[in-house]
């Protein structure tokens, strides 16, 4: 059974790590992974190959940052001769960012089945690309493998039939799960002057936070009061960097006394960090679901979340991106008064054996 693997971005990469390792234990099994490019930069994507041991890609399209039409589309181009050529009995793309549209895109054009690992969740919230990417995607693949419950009620909702539908948990969390002796070797901390439960971590990407110059700057304005009363770490994803600069509020952050600005860094570092950090403030998905089975308070600076899970049972909080309504959040967790959570059922590092067990008995049956 050939399975083409297709990723672009870093959010990608942890959740393929635990299937190539799961795929690699069957001769059954001919994963075929591609590469399409999108993140290129060494701390956004081969530090990941790296840290993961996710096997080199057969095919890397070198397809880099672009317009959202610009990636797709070269995208499908590419991706659509390898499937000609490599004939796979199965497409299989994860989470939501441009690669999982073009994998599946170009698959199920070709009536190839699609697996879609991380299916089903939705924010509501059409402006998010990645929201197009999950409803396309979706709708689209035969195998829909869901992390939480409220994703298996979104795709029911949308007409999408339960046979289809696979309840296996959250890939990533293998990766966390497996990676937990290098995460906790990590010297980030020393590296960077950080004492245990003495600073909060952020990350900020998302197009409606960054590429908005009134929301990035009340945004910017929050965090000099938050520095004052915790340190900050900022490993700052380029894209973010360069609005900063384009709005002229680069100069605000480096003068911050308390915030460390860095490049982005690595997975195994960043989990270490955010193992010791006293709360995370994020817009980023992912970092959402690692916090809350590290039970690490997360306060999520946008209106919705595609994981509500997080919040009902984990430590997350959304809390938009005003400032009054995020300061008395940290207040709360500074005086002690920390949310608390519990980890999601299938939550448990076994996720990509259960996908990979349904991938096979699928393809027997082919
Ligand atoms: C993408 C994903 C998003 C994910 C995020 C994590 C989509 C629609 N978005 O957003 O879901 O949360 O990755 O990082 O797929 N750039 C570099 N080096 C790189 C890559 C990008 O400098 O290696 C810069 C480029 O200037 C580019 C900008 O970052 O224009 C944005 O990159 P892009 O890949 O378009 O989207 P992300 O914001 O990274």
């Amino acid at each position: 059974m050939k399975i083409l693997c297709v990723v672009g971005a870093r959010p990608n990469f942890m959740k393929i790590a635990p299937l190539c390792e799961e795929m690699k234990k069957y001769k059954e099994i001919k994963p075929v992974l591609v590469h399409t490019g999108q993140h290129y930069d060494f701390a956004l994507s081969q530090v990941f190959f790296q840290d993961l041991k996710i096997p080199k890609p057969d095919y890397n399209l070198n397809i880099g940052s672009g317009t959202h039409g610009e990636q797709v589309g070269r995208g499908i181009i590419e991706v659509e001769k390898i499937i000609i050529k490599e004939k796979p009995e199965l497409v299989l793309v994860v989470g939501d960012a441009n690669a999982c549209l073009v994998g599946a895109l170009s698959a199920a054009k070709l009536h190839i089945p699609v697996a879609h690992v991380e299916a089903g969740l939705r924010s509501f919230d059409m402006r998010m690309p990645e929201e197009i990417n999950r409803l396309l995607t979706d709708h689209i693949s035969g195998l829909l493998f869901v992390t939480e419950p409220s994703a298996i009620k979104n795709l029911l909702k949308e007409g999408i039939s339960k046979n289809k539908i696979f309840y296996v948990g959250n890939v990533m969390i293998d990766t966390l799960k497996s990676s937990k002796f290098k995460v906790q070797s990590s010297k980030i901390c020393e590296k960077l002057g950080l004492k245990p439960k003495e600073y909060a971590v952020l990350t900020l990407h998302r197009p409606e936070n960054v590429d908005d110059k009134k929301n990035l700057r009340e945004i910017i304005s929050t965090l000099n009061e938050l520095q004052k009363k915790i340190k900050i770490i900022y490993p700052c994803h380029p894209r973010t960097k360069k609005q900063m600069e384009r709005f002229a509020l680069l100069a605000q952050i480096k003068k911050m006394k308390n915030l460390i600005l860095t490049q982005p860094i690595g997975y195994l570092e960043m989990l270490n960090l955010i193992e010791n950090a006293r709360f995370i403030l994020t817009d980023s998905g992912g970092i959402q679901e690692e916090s809350t089975f590290l039970k690490i308070p997360c306060l999520t600076l946008r209106e919705n979340t595609e994981r509500p899970i997080t919040c009902e049972i984990g430590t997350n909080i959304v809390c938009g991106t005003k400032k009054q309504r995020i300061i008395k959040e940290a207040d709360r967790i500074l005086a002690g008064k920390a949310k608390t959570g519990r980890i999601p059922k299938y939550w448990d590092g076994k996720t990509s054996r259960r996908i990979i067990k349904i991938l096979r008995n699928y393809g027997r049956k082919k």
